[in-house]
């Protein structure tokens, strides 16, 4: 009796661990989702801005990169080991080639803190904008890539998130 009163207190603390491990990697998760919709949010408009297919609108870039300095620093570590897994379209390569992928988060930062000191109109807008920009693809792209293409999670992006 007292062997499977035992046992079954081991199983409650057991089950209550991987509860917690469990939410831990949910809020996880659940971050850097809001963050990269944060990012999202305004993107599309900038790009129609580059393709001159919306008026340029300084307030609305510099927002843009602000967004930039303020989140893409935080996904150096809103990948933990304990978050491959569960409500996320992460891909492996992450895990795999971590040094990489830093060194992408680290330069998309830089080329972001660089673009918001040189912009100050259109032209600069035009010049400078490009460089910053293919970051986004840079990380989802369809092969060998941290994340998957754009357009699918931007798709993914319009589905609620809790
Ligand atoms: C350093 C690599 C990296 C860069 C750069 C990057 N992303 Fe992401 N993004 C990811 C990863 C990885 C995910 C998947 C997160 C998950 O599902 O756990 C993601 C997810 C997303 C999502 C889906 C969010 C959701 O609802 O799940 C959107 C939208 C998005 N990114 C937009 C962007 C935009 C726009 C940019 C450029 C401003 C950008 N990303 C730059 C890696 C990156």
């Amino acid at each position: 009796m007292k062997r499977a009163l035992l046992a079954l207190a081991t199983i409650a603390v057991l089950g209550g661990a991987a509860t917690v491990a469990d939410a831990q990697n949910l809020q996880v998760i659940q971050q850097r989702r809001e963050a990269m919709r944060a990012l999202g949010q305004n993107s599309g408009l900038v790009f129609r801005m580059m393709r001159n297919e919306a008026p340029f609108n300084l307030a609305a870039v510099q927002a843009q990169l602000n967004a930039v300095l303020e989140h893409a620093p935080r996904f150096r570590t809103l990948f933990p080991d304990d978050s491959r897994t569960g409500d996320t379209e992460a891909n492996a390569k992450i895990w795999t080639a971590r040094a990489e992928f830093n060194a992408v988060i680290d330069k998309w930062v830089a080329d972001a803190r660089a673009a918001s000191t040189a912009i100050v109109d259109q032209a600069t807008f035009a010049a400078e904008y490009p460089k910053v920009a293919p970051a986004c693809g840079g990380c989802h792209s369809a092969n060998d890539s941290f994340a998957p293409a754009l357009s699918q999670s931007f798709r993914r992006a319009q589905t609620p998130l809790r």
